[in-house]
């Protein structure tokens, strides 16, 4: 009904607009006044987690995303080596295993069957598992060692908006504390990415209200055939989940690369005014992937794509390349996906409503999937 949309046309909008609160409240209690993390609820002591030597994280759909971005900031502040994989595929290719693996499942339902076959395999072979779930005595999280809970509170939007961004506050919050715990050389960047990361909700809002200019654009790009999206590094999974969004509401051809990948494939695909987004990391801390993507926008803006660009606030060096500028605030690199995404679901959303989608019930697609 209207009132359970709470004024909004979609239950999508809704979950949208809900995505401050939702970062604000999985990050509630986990952060203390004096800055440190207090994660009592996953339940592994520290002793076990200072010998992990590997960490896997499995996951399908858009918590597959998730997982993606983790490995960035699960590698650069712990130090231990972290691959991500769509639970289908790992669960049937043998695995390598053992008791100092960390197994990290996530799921916004605690129910998609083959994430929950990958997390029973992996405790058959011994590893722990922690899991990172939005549904509270769900599957998922009953049969895990310990269990993250994300507060995004009911997601009923097919397309997954607001459980995405706070299983990347999981992620974060997990992967900080593995560093802590370890006792990195990354110290006093963790704790001030601690910091940054509790005043996070504040940034998502002040992109939610800068949105306008994004449906705009969405709505002239309706008749379009393809749009592809372009990151590197956090901003290569944040193109994957631009592209899925779009794939799901507006039934479009949508193809995210890692922009490093273009001279391998992607720019034969390039055509006059074919839409590309591009995600543009931070021009401040690892400036070596700034000036590698704006290198990027030029050769595809040389070959006449239509460059939708998004970029940090006061990033002077894309403007010139940029067809549509989209700003977003300035984050730590590795925490932009929480700001990042937020246009593209908008953009996806948009595009679906002026091509005349069914937004929260698109074709074909479930929830939950709970068959493998
Ligand atoms: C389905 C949903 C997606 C979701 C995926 C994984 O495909 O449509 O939005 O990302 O399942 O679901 P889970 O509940 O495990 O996060």
């Amino acid at each position: 009904s209207a009132a359970e949309k709470g004024g909004y046309d979609y239950f999508m909008l809704k979950e949208i607009a809900e995505q401050p609160k939702a970062v604000a409240d999985t990050l509630l209690g986990r952060i203390d006044l004096a800055g440190n993390l207090c994660l009592d609820e996953v339940r592994i002591p520290a002793s076990v987690l200072r010998e992990v030597s590997k960490v896997v994280i499995v996951a399908c759909g858009t918590a597959y995303h998730a997982g993606m971005i983790a490995k960035y900031a699960i590698e650069h502040w712990t130090r231990i080596p972290c691959e991500t994989e769509l639970a289908s595929e790992f669960r049937y290719r043998d695995p390598i295993l053992d008791q100092r693996t960390l197994v990290i499942a996530i799921s916004q339902s605690g129910e998609t069957m083959d994430t929950l076959m990958a997390l029973r395999h992996a405790r058959e072979q011994g590893a722990k598992v922690l899991a990172i779930c939005n549904t509270n005595g769900s599957t998922i999280p009953r049969e895990s060692d310990a269990v993250l809970y994300t507060h995004a509170g009911p997601e009923v939007a097919v397309a997954s908006t607001k459980a995405f961004l706070t299983q990347l506050v999981a992620c974060y919050l997990v992967a900080l504390y593995l560093g802590q715990v370890r006792g990195t050389k990354w110290g006093d960047e963790i704790l001030s990415v601690i910091r940054e990361l509790s005043e996070i909700a504040t940034q998502v809002d002040q992109v939610l209200e800068t949105m306008e200019p994004v449906r705009e654009l969405a709505r002239t790009l309706a008749d379009k055939n393809t749009v592809l999206f372009l990151g590197r590094h956090v901003g290569y999974p944040v193109a994957l989940e631009g592209a899925l969004k779009l794939k799901e509401l507006a039934y479009m051809h949508a193809e995210g690369f890692a922009a490093g990948e273009l001279k391998h494939g992607p720019i034969a695909l390039i055509e006059q005014d074919v839409p590309v987004v591009v995600v543009v990391p931070s021009p401040r801390g690892r400036s070596v992937l700034h000036d590698k993507i704006v290198s990027n926008i030029q050769e595809i803006r040389a070959r006449g794509a239509r460059t939708i660009v998004i970029a940090e606030r006061g990033d002077e060096a894309v403007g010139p390349y940029a067809d549509h500028l989209i700003e977003i605030p300035a984050t730590p690199t590795l925490l932009q996906p929480l700001v990042a995404t937020v246009p593209l679901q908008v953009f996806a959303c948009e595009l679906a409503t002026a091509r005349g989608n069914e937004v929260d019930q698109p074709r074909n697609l479930a929830k939950s999937v709970t068959v493998e």
